[in-house]
């Protein structure tokens, strides 16, 4: 047998720990498939004299993860400190320019500096691997870099936020608005102290634009993500979403769009109840392509948590003590296509539309005549009057009341014109909302 792949994990959090838990209770298995041992012989964290509740007395500490990275008594980086500058990123630059092989489950890190670092890791013919960086536990990378090698994709899209799929589902499920069920997730440890990050979409943008290089074989490019989030879902969206034959899902959508270059874009979306997605319930995670030659394919499971990630993170560390790893993002960082960025407004799709109006003649007539013109063609038009207010003859009340619109396919700037024309008209009460429909 060669000799043993000498691991340095720098963080012992969540998943750190987790991954020390597996690597030691199935060190033979890793052995027997990568041919060889893995060790752990060193470890980073911030705090020395925290009591783990495990024994590190066999592995050499390092305050400083830097350090850990360059360390002779490694091979093999395994950064799991998170954040996309600081320790995490220092650790992980100097790792590979001291030729180490590198593992790491840091979306924040790869979506924002992703394409320098697998230069880097090319430069010196060592892994930039990270299965765990993208809906945890699925494993997606591999599955989009190796196995759908033959494919070509038109589309990938996924609910990749546990916390916001937890949210919207409790929502649906209780009728209870976006505020208490985010404080219901806080409680249970779902949803982070500030939460913005999670559900203002952002995270799900930063593994969007992993999966978007992989599935498309183009240059990782974050910025060019749109990015909306689901604060602003009210009980009466879903209540409409469920009475039309949706549910509402934060997906990361990413689509290639003939020469309008590749769309990315991270938002609330209605998707029909009967797709694979609508099923997905709670904090699990899935993710659905759209491949040529295999058809479409859904991968659904844990998207966090310690042990689910560490699974991702182990399968990585066996790739690299088997010397089985190719380019990170599936081709040399030269080959990388440099995709154009498709445009919001160009984005086309069915529309949800709930605007808020007064209830007098001729409002919603004046609603319709405003997509009309805009050239919306409308599925369908649903009106709620609120019961017990007072009405005239013709059952009017002049309190606002919703209406939703379903469009057909219609563009994002046909949409936002005629919402500005509504809105210019004094025909809206409230902000209107707009959830984008995903077809199947
Ligand atoms: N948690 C999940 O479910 C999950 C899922 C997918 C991906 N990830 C990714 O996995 C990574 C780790 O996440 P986590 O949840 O395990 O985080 P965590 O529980 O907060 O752990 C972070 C670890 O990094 C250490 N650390 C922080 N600053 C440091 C520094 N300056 N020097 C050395 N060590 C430092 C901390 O040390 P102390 O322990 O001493 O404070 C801690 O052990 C992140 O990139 C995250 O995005 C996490």
């Amino acid at each position: 047998m060669q000799p043993p792949l000498r691991v340095g994990i720098a963080g012992l959090g969540t998943v750190g720990a987790a991954v020390l838990d597996i690597l030691s209770r199935r060190a033979a298995q890793v052995a027997g498939r990568a041919g060889r041992p893995v060790v752990v012989t060193a470890v980073s964290a911030r705090d020395r004299t925290r009591d783990r509740g495990r024994d590190l007395s066999a592995y050499r500490w390092f305050d400083d993860p830097a350090a850990l990275a360059v360390s002779d008594e490694i091979d093999c980086l395994v950064e799991l400190i998170g954040g996309e500058e600081g320790p995490a990123r220092a650790a992980v630059e100097a790792a590979l320019g001291a030729g180490k092989h590198v593992v790491t489950a840091n979306k924040a890190l790869l979506a924002k500096h992703g394409l320098a670092l697998a230069a880097a890791a090319e430069a010196k013919g060592r892994a930039l691997a990270f299965e765990a960086s993208s809906a945890g536990g699925i494993p997606i990378v591999k599955t989009l870099r190796e196995s759908l090698a033959g494919n070509g994709i038109a589309r990938i899209y996924g609910i990749l936020n546990g916390t916001c799929n937890y949210i919207l589902s409790r929502m649906e499920q209780e009728g209870s608005s976006f505020a208490e069920c985010l404080a219901a997730a806080q409680q249970l440890g779902y949803a982070e102290a500030d939460p913005t990050f999670d559900v203002e979409g952002y995270d799900t943008a930063h593994k969007l634009a992993i999966l978007t290089s992989l599935a498309f074989g183009s240059a990782i490019d974050s910025e060019a993500i749109y990015v909306e989030g689901i604060s602003s879902i009210t009980p009466l969206d879903l209540r409409m979403a469920d009475e039309l034959g949706f549910r509402i899902k934060l997906l990361g959508v990413a689509e290639r769009v003939g020469d309008a270059g590749i769309e990315q874009r991270v938002h609330p979306t209605m998707v029909h109840k009967t797709s694979p997605v609508a099923q997905v319930m709670g904090v699990t995670n899935a993710v659905t392509v759209d491949a040529d030659a295999v058809g479409e394919l859904t991968l659904v499971g844990p998207g966090a948590g310690g042990s689910a990630t560490a699974s991702a993170v182990v399968s990585d560390i066996a790739d690299v003590a088997a010397g089985t790893f190719g380019a990170p993002f599936g081709r040399p960082v030269a080959g990388l296509e440099r995709a154009e960025r498709a445009p919001m407004q160009r984005h086309k799709g069915g529309y949800y539309v709930r605007v808020t109006v007064h209830d007098r003649p001729g409002v919603a007539a004046g609603v319709a005549s405003r997509m009309a013109e805009a050239d919306i063609s409308l599925e369908s038009i649903l009106q709620k009057r609120p019961p017990g207010a007072d009405r005239d003859k013709l059952g009017r009340s002049g309190e606002p009341v919703p209406i939703v619109l379903i469009t057909y396919e219609a563009t994002e700037a046909a949409i936002r014109q005629a919402l500005g024309e509504m809105a210019a008209d004094g025909l809206l009460a409230e902000p209107p909302q707009v959830i984008r429909i995903e077809r199947d």
